[in-house]
């Protein structure tokens, strides 16, 4: 299967496919790393200061990375890094380009309809509830089903704590999120294979999350560069951490006040990458506005 990219890791040269044309191209991938990203620490008693410390990040940033936040990554990770260890016929009973599959593999974005493919594979399913999904996932490595299942209730929980936090730094009622604006929950496992050429890939081009939250294990490997103050900046691998980022529909709801912020993943010729993305996001048939008590004649809507 050559499409999938990981397939083609012992490549001298990027495939022609898959280089970005000159404007679109990451050039150096060596930016600064970003050292005004707030790391906030949730392990702190007091609470009204973790609110203000989110509040703050999520209006000026749209990003923030979270430590002492209770949630066993290591398992997590070690399973979403052996799934793209395992031998490509492994993976390939999931490979689809069919986005209405609803657990699939596949590579780069939209395979079939693109210019150039990003230099990435994905596996994604849903899991919320955990238990009406996981039949479905897949069936190697053998632990994957059970240390997926028990990661997904964890970070729906510290999502919801987080929301709840935003909430009432905002000062909408505290369960303002847990309803059918947190009903969808996504796992989406980026693996970016080494790349004999960084400069002239991408592993996801510049895009804003469309969701409302989204937490992302990046491991000990940076490659996630945030657009801040009119440059590209590089997050900084914080091996346990949690790097959030709200997604469009946040800023929406917030009528502006907090921030979505484009963001891109760069490749790299020293070491593969796997990041563990959770998306959450509201029931497809809701229409999305800014919170009502968030808007007066002072601040109209402005979406
Ligand atoms: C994403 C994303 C960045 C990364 O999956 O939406 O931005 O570093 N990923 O994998
Ligand atoms: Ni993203």
């Amino acid at each position: 299967m050559e499409k999938l990219v990981s397939s083609q890791v012992n490549n001298q040269s990027v495939p022609e496919s898959y280089v970005f044309p000159p404007e679109k191209r990451p050039g150096d991938v060596a930016v600064p790393t970003c050292n005004t990203i707030p790391v906030i620490d949730l392990g702190g008693s007091d609470q009204d200061e973790v609110i203000q410390q989110i509040l703050k990040a999520s209006e000026e940033f749209g990003f923030f990375q979270l430590v002492n936040h209770g949630v066993s990554v290591h398992d997590m990770m070690r399973v979403a890094k052996e799934f793209f260890e395992m031998p490509v016929m492994d993976r390939i009973k999931l490979y689809s380009e069919d986005r209405s599959q609803i657990v699939r593999v596949f590579t780069s974005i939209d395979y079939c309809n693109e210019d150039v493919h990003c230099w990435r594979d994905n596996l994604r399913h849903p899991c919320h509830p955990v238990e009406k999904f996981m039949h479905l996932w897949p069936e190697k490595p053998s632990r994957y089903r059970h240390v997926a299942g028990t990661y997904s209730v964890e970070v729906r929980g510290l999502a919801l704590r987080i929301l709840e936090l935003i909430s009432k730094g905002l000062g909408l009622e505290r369960d303002y999120f847990s309803n059918e604006l947190s009903s969808m929950q996504v796992m989406s496992i980026n693996h970016y294979p080494k790349c004999p050429d960084p400069t002239l890939t991408l592993g996801l081009p510049k895009h804003y999350d469309p969701n409302v939250i989204t937490l992302l294990l990046q491991g000990e490997v940076s490659g996630l560069h945030v657009f801040q103050d009119g440059e590209w900046m590089a997050v900084e691998a914080l091996p346990n951490a949690f790097v959030v980022n709200l997604g469009y529909q946040m800023e929406v709801i917030s009528n502006g006040q907090l921030k979505s912020v484009e963001h891109c993943a760069v490749t790299k010729s020293t070491a593969a990458r796997t990041t563990v993305v959770t998306f959450i996001y509201p029931d497809m048939d809701n229409i999305m506005e800014p919170a009502p008590t968030l808007v007066n004649v002072q601040s109209p809507p402005l979406y």
